[in-house]
């Protein structure tokens, strides 16, 4: 399954209200720097490649905060010309590690969701300790939502979601896993996430689990 090159961004765009660098950061996170109304709920995205959910949920829920951490600096960017082509005031992307930032940058019971959506497999055995979905993300990950807050994971790998999904009820407490529906779309662009896209496409199956941090 080939993956379509990432488009050119124009340089016109103007992202530097919506495109931050990890390591110009420092923790705790600061939200006011970044959004008009801090306070809103606040939601963040791991692993956010080309950025079609960050951008779909940050404009059809302009009551809460985004914040996507994307790896590859050339998504970063990409996502965060959307943003700022759309105009958007509740959504920013940083470009970094999403491990760290979840671990250093947010209080305890700070974020309403977290959202993990096709996390890189690496098949290879000895290359399974880079997966984001291990023991220190899920720890940090219930620590930082805050109760009744929402973890969801979703991906296209079988044995990932299988696996991911015994560790969650070993290390943790979060109460799930919940069902989702699949939606059927009502456009080109109406999937959770460009993998999504790519699998439903092709027909493969994907495996969706929501979980939500206890009272
Ligand atoms: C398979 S892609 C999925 C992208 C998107 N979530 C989607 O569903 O279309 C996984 C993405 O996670 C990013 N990634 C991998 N490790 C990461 C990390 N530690 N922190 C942030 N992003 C990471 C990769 O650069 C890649 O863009």
């Amino acid at each position: 399954m080939g993956r379509r090159a990432l488009p050119k961004v124009n340089p016109a765009i103007v992202t530097s209200n919506h495109l931050f660098e990890l390591e110009d950061l420092s923790p705790p996170i600061v939200l006011g720097k970044f959004f008009s109304e801090p306070t809103r709920p606040l939601e963040l995205e791991i692993g956010s490649g080309r950025g079609l959910f960050i951008n779909t949920a940050a404009a059809e829920h302009p009551e809460r905060n985004f914040i996507g951490i994307e790896l590859a600096k050339r998504y970063a960017h990409f996502s965060a010309s959307r943003l700022a082509r759309s105009d958007i005031k509740n959504a920013i992307m940083i470009a970094g590690d999403g491990l760290k930032f979840a671990n250093e940058f947010f209080a305890k019971d700070s974020v309403s969701a977290v959202h993990v959506y096709f996390p890189d497999p690496w098949w290879k055995g000895r290359h399974r300790k880079r997966r984001v979905m291990r023991e220190p993300l899920l720890n940090d990950i219930e620590n930082i939502l805050m109760p009744g807050g929402e973890l969801h994971f979703w991906t296209d790998v079988k044995e990932y979601f299988d696996s991911t999904l015994k560790l969650i009820a070993k290390v943790t407490h979060l109460d799930g896993p919940h069902a989702v529906d699949s939606k059927t779309p009502e456009h080109d662009l109406d999937y959770r996430t460009h993998f999504e896209r790519r699998m439903r496409m092709h027909n493969k199956p994907v495996y969706r689990s929501l979980y939500k941090k206890r009272p």
